[in-house]
């Protein structure tokens, strides 16, 4: 277990299991899901010292987000699962925090919702909106207006899954659809579909770097690409001038034999070349897996299971308090590398477990 088992095993407990078990579970028999911590865990930090690292400053820059800290809420669908409140609560968690909120399409609440109660508490609080492109265009770009009108400030696209994953924990328990009471209400009255009714999330395996090039004409928004693991694609990425990418295997729920994203992300950083944000999430638990991540060329990391785990265990507070330790735990992380900004964290910093150099 990791830097949040409290949280973890307080989730476990009052989540109904078959919840529990969507929330936890990954795709086949979890090699990926397992090796996202395991590989932070296989890397050390060398640090500096003496270097006057007094008035440090946390803030990156990212697109929809020219302040951010670098720790942000990565999507995760269905957060009524977790709390009543579900995702009002970890929007709320997440401005107080100072956090970017990435809001998943397949949310509980729907998306002007979630932003609303966002800037309540932080006017300016930054939310993205996650999207699965849909096989209807017009779907898609309902969505997409849907989320500009909420106010999101960026559209983070998944390509990782042009079809779902294989979670044998979800087909043992019959886990295919929310519990009556519960919908995707981002899906409520889109073209084409029931009026009051929320129509299905469909993956499209047909989705297509052409697909991509559509969606940045229909919007004015930052577009950045969730799901990147191969060095090509990302220089593919880079090429079609999205704003960002994010580096992830999806918490090991889509593909089970891919490697860990950390593992992949100085091959990553290496094909971009610093020409856009770079962004990872999977297996990020403690401030010092942030400091890894940073120091190998990310700019900032998404956390997904945490958040879920302080929302099941304490609604907002239980959100907050995942990302505040996370922050403190960085910026110590920061402090004891000899850094005063993100930047100060090199890859010479980082060094394999067993070889010390
Ligand atoms: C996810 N993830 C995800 N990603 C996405 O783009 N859209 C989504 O709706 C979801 N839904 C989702 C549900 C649950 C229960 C989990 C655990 C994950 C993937 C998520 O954004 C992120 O990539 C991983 O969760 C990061 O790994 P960790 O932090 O959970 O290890």
């Amino acid at each position: 277990m990791n830097g949040f088992a409290e949280q973890h095993d307080r989730a476990k407990e009052v989540l109904d299991p078959v919840a529990y078990d969507y929330f936890a579970g990954g795709a086949g028999d979890e090699r990926a899901l397992a090796d996202n911590e395991n590989s932070f865990a296989r890397l050390a930090l060398l640090p500096r010292v003496l270097r006057g690292g007094a008035n440090r400053d946390l803030a990156v820059r990212l697109p929809g987000a020219p302040d951010a800290l670098p720790i942000m809420v990565a999507p995760t669908a269905f957060h009524r699962l977790a709390h009543p409140e579900g995702e009002l609560a970890t929007a709320r968690a997440a401005a107080a925090a100072g956090t970017v909120l990435i809001s998943s399409m397949a949310s509980t609440v729907a998306i002007d919702e979630v932003v609303a109660a966002a800037h309540q508490v932080r006017a300016e609080a930054p939310v993205w909106f996650q999207l699965y492109l849909q096989p209807d265009q017009q779907v898609t770009a309902a969505l997409v207006e849907r989320a500009e009108r909420a106010g999101c400030s960026a559209l983070v696209v998944t390509v990782d899954s042009p079809v779902f994953g294989r979670h044998e924990r979800d087909r043992r328990n019959g886990f295919h659809d929310l519990p009556d009471g519960y919908a995707a209400e981002n899906m409520r009255g889109l073209p084409g579909g029931p009026a009051e009714d929320t129509r299905d999330i469909e993956m499209s395996p047909e989705i297509s770097w052409r697909h991509v090039e559509s969606l940045r004409a229909m919007t004015r928004l930052p577009v950045l690409l969730k799901g990147i693991l191969h060095p090509d694609d990302a220089h593919l990425a880079v090429g079609l001038g999205v704003d960002g990418i994010i580096v992830s295997n999806h918490g090991g729920r889509q593909l089970d034999a891919t490697p860990a994203p950390i593992e992949v992300l100085p091959h990553i950083t290496n094909a971009v070349g610093g020409a856009i944000p770079l962004l990872l999430d999977g297996g990020v638990r403690r401030g010092t897996d942030v400091a890894v991540a940073l120091a190998l060329g990310a700019t900032a990391v998404g956390v997904g299971r945490p958040v879920v785990w302080g929302l099941a265990a304490d609604g907002e507070k239980g959100v907050r308090d995942v990302l505040e330790r996370l922050r403190d735990e960085f910026d110590q992380a920061l402090a004891l590398c000899g850094g005063r900004r993100c930047g100060d964290l090199t890859r010479d910093l980082v060094v394999r477990r067993g070889f010390g150099g």
